[in-house]
């Protein structure tokens, strides 16, 4: 046995007695972290099925085994005369297509037979080879012909499970799920979920050896097949923790809040349909305090910031969807995961980590049941290190697109100029050289030049008569009125009270920056200060999709793209301390247009540009990103050209870890 379970020193003569006693004293079997050639394994407290001997009896021998739990392999196939050839190829497709499977798993084999006919092993050529694998006990289906060799057994589940690697009770004949635990290295995840094999989710009950983080469970890739009704069938699902999620309890990055609320009972409209699709969600990972905007070493005082793993490892994850992006920088075991953008949120850690990673128009999907900053700005968007795979997020996941545009957009508005990098000396030239090409493959791609733009002046070029004659003044404080105003409403206020009448009147810890931001929103506005900024951005939504760079067309859905560059490779070290904050972001700039404008908008990641890191005293490279902008409603304009860029080989998928690309 290479099985090492904590609780292996139960006699296992005493097995049954103990399990009946502890029984009845409420004791709850949580799972068991156990190692397996070397891999530490999760697996759960709760049965997906029961083995029982084909007429229904316990199955002889199996008692004998020395061990709480028994590694099973199950394979499905359709041959009626199961050989060796296939096993091998199976097992050899298992090993190619999951991290959590491996050999050792094959101690006990289950095989199940999907077609018609009355199966048979073949049983000379499977020996052997069953031998090589360590093989201890070798079970089929019921179907299977009786007379075939001693050694083979005959059992029935009581639910058919999925091929992959299992965990059984040899006592009881439980099966149950195997993950593999990882170690959350980056401290991305606030905590780990595995599925309550109902509706709901329980926290993770295991940790492993780690510097302060906790190890994250995921399951056997094996276990799901994707299919028209799932596109995303066991994709591995990071959920920032603003999202609530039935069976967890949501920090918002805040403890006070994480303890106060306790256990949520329902999970969010969004995360269930992102679940639906076939997304395995594996834990809920770190945000800035309530979605706002806090600086690593100056602001994060209830939690750690999570750490970019790119670069030098200490530069800033950007925020609030800090986790998310760490996680999908540093992890190749997770695959996408779901963030929040009022301002910036997923634009940001997509730029400092080189992620695939938008804000959707706004409206794409429900923000029931998430912690809000401003229900006129909050949306949920997806990481992804493909395009590819960031496309197929999305277009399962949000509902209300049209997809019936016939070409792509007509123009290019690069707003490059404005942001200030026509000058070389302004940026890196690996980070200029990088925009450049990129933006004129994406002309040759669309067949299109770029017009440079600057909105300030089209704006002073074009505005309604009636309206404000200098934007920037128009738009200065309407994200800090509204997210400032907003989140005190329908956050703070009620926080504060719910907490100060059970806890005699006592108020919760708030990080600096959050309360900072309510403070002024409460100084600076008042209902009719929050309509005008409410008005303003109105007025410019309206501009942007008429006479703006954000209009609608019959045919391409998008008339243009709004092209800006969104990261230049600059560093933004987490070490570094910062003046305290009084008042929320102020101004107007690119960020800014696709929340007023309420449009969808993809960061894409080009390369990178090289940096002195005075934390290594090497030279360490960070990533350069674009941000491309549709009109409103046409994510999935966006959603087909960067996979398209993707194919081209003009956009290419990002790796995890210091660097982007392994070559
Ligand atoms: C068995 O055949 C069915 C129908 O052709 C197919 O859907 C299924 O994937 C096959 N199963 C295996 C294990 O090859
Ligand atoms: C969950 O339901 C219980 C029982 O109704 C309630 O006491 C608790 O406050 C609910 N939790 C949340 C976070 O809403
Ligand atoms: C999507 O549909 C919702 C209603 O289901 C609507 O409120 C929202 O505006 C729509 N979003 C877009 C971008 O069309
Ligand atoms: C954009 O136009 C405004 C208004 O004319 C001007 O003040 C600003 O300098 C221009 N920006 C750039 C980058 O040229
Ligand atoms: C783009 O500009 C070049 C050079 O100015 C011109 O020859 C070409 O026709 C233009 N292409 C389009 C699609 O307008
Ligand atoms: C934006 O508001 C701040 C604070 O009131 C002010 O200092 C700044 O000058 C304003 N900027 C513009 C462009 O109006
Ligand atoms: C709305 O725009 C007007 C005109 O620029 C400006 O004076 C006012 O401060 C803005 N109001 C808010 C609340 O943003
Ligand atoms: C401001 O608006 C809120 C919410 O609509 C309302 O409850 C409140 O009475 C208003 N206050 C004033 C002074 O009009
Ligand atoms: C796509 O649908 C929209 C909304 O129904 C419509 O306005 C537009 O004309 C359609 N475009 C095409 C190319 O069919
Ligand atoms: C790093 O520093 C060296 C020495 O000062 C300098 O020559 C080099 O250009 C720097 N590299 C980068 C990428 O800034």
């Amino acid at each position: 046995m290479r099985l090492h379970a904590p609780l292996g020193w139960f006699p296992t003569a005493f097995g049954l007695v103990l399990h009946a006693a502890l029984a009845t004293a409420d004791l709850i079997d949580n799972g068991k972290v156990v190692t397996l050639g070397d891999i530490t394994y999760y697996a759960g407290g709760i049965p997906v099925s029961t083995l029982h001997g084909v007429n229904g009896q316990i199955v002889t021998g199996l008692l004998d085994i020395g061990a709480d739990l028994l590694p099973l392999t199950v394979i499905h196939t359709n041959s009626s005369h199961f050989s060796t050839v296939e096993l091998n190829s199976i097992v050899s497709t298992f090993l190619d297509s999951d991290d959590v499977f491996h050999t050792e798993f094959l101690e006990s084999v289950y095989l199940a037979y999907d077609g018609s006919k009355t199966p048979s092993v073949d049983t000379q050529s499977c020996a052997p080879t069953l031998d090589g694998y360590g093989t201890e006990l070798f079970m089929v289906g019921p179907t299977f012909k009786t007379s075939m060799f001693s050694g083979v057994t005959k059992v029935s589940f009581s639910k058919e499970l999925p091929s992959g690697p299992y965990f059984m009770s040899p006592s009881t004949g439980d099966i149950f799920r195997a993950y593999r635990l990882y170690p959350d290295d980056y401290l991305a995840f606030i905590s780990g979920a595995v599925s309550d094999e109902d509706d709901g989710f329980l926290a993770l009950p295991a940790v492993t050896e780690n510097v302060m983080a906790k190890s994250i469970a995921v399951p056997s890739r094996l276990y799901y097949t994707a299919s028209a009704d799932k596109p995303l069938a066991g994709l591995r699902l990071g959920v920032k923790d603003i999202y609530h999620v039935k069976g967890i309890k949501t920090s918002g990055g805040n403890r006070a809040y994480y303890y106060f609320y306790g256990t949520q009972n329902a999970t969010a409209p969004s995360i269930q349909g992102i679940i639906d699709q076939g997304a395995v969600s594996v834990g809920k990972m770190g945000t800035v305090q309530f979605a706002n905007g806090d600086s690593p070493t100056a602001d994060w005082v209830d939690l750690h910031c999570p750490f970019n793993p790119r670069g030098d490892g200490y530069q800033s994850p950007s925020g609030s969807s800090s986790g998310p992006g760490a996680g999908m920088g540093a992890y190749s075991w997770l695959d996408i995961a779901v963030g929040s953008d009022t301002g910036g949120s997923m634009r940001g850690p997509s730029g400092s980590q080189g992620l695939y990673g938008n804000r959707p128009s706004t409206g794409a999907i429900s923000m029931d049941h998430v912690i809000p900053l401003s229900p006129e700005l909050d949306t949920a968007g997806v990481f992804a290190r493909s395009a590819s795979l960031w496309s197929t997020a999305i277009q399962a996941w949000y509902q209300n697109f049209s997809s019936n545009y016939t070409t792509y957009p007509k123009s290019i508005y690069y707003s490059g100029a404005a942001a200030g990098w026509s000058d070389v000396s302004e940026t890196t030239p690996e980070a200029y050289a990088l925009l450049d090409t990129f933006i004129s493959q994406l002309e040759t791609f669309l067949s299109v030049n770029r017009t440079n733009v600057n909105l300030t002046q089209h704006w002073i070029d074009t505005h309604a008569p009636e309206a404000p004659s200098d934007v920037n003044e128009m738009l200065n404080t309407t994200y800090a009125i509204l997210t400032s105003v907003d989140q005190y409403a329908l956050l703070g206020a009620p926080f504060f009270s719910d907490y100060a009448a059970a806890n005699q009147g006592r108020t919760p810890f708030i990080n600096p920056g959050p309360l900072a931001r309510w403070r002024w929103g409460q100084a600076n506005s008042d209902n009719s200060t929050y309509a005008a900024a409410l008005a303003n951005m109105t007025t410019f939504r309206t501009w942007w999709s008429t006479t703006g760079f954000g209009r609608p067309d019959p045919d391409s859905c998008s008339e243009g793209l709004y092209v800006y560059p969104w990261s230049t490779g600059t560093t933004d070290y987490r070490n570094r301390y910062f003046l305290a904050t009084n008042h929320p972001p102020l101004g107007f700039s690119d960020w800014a247009v696709a929340g007023y404008a309420g449009a969808g908008e993809v960061i894409v990641p080009l390369g990178e540009a090289p940096y002195n890191s005075t934390v290594t005293g090497k030279v360490e490279y960070l990533p350069v990103t674009m941000a491309i902008q549709a009109a409103r409603g046409c994510d999935f304009v966006l959603a087909r050209l960067v996979s398209e860029l993707e194919e081209k080989g003009i956009l290419r998928p990002v790796g995890t870890g210091s660097r982007l690309y392994s070559n």
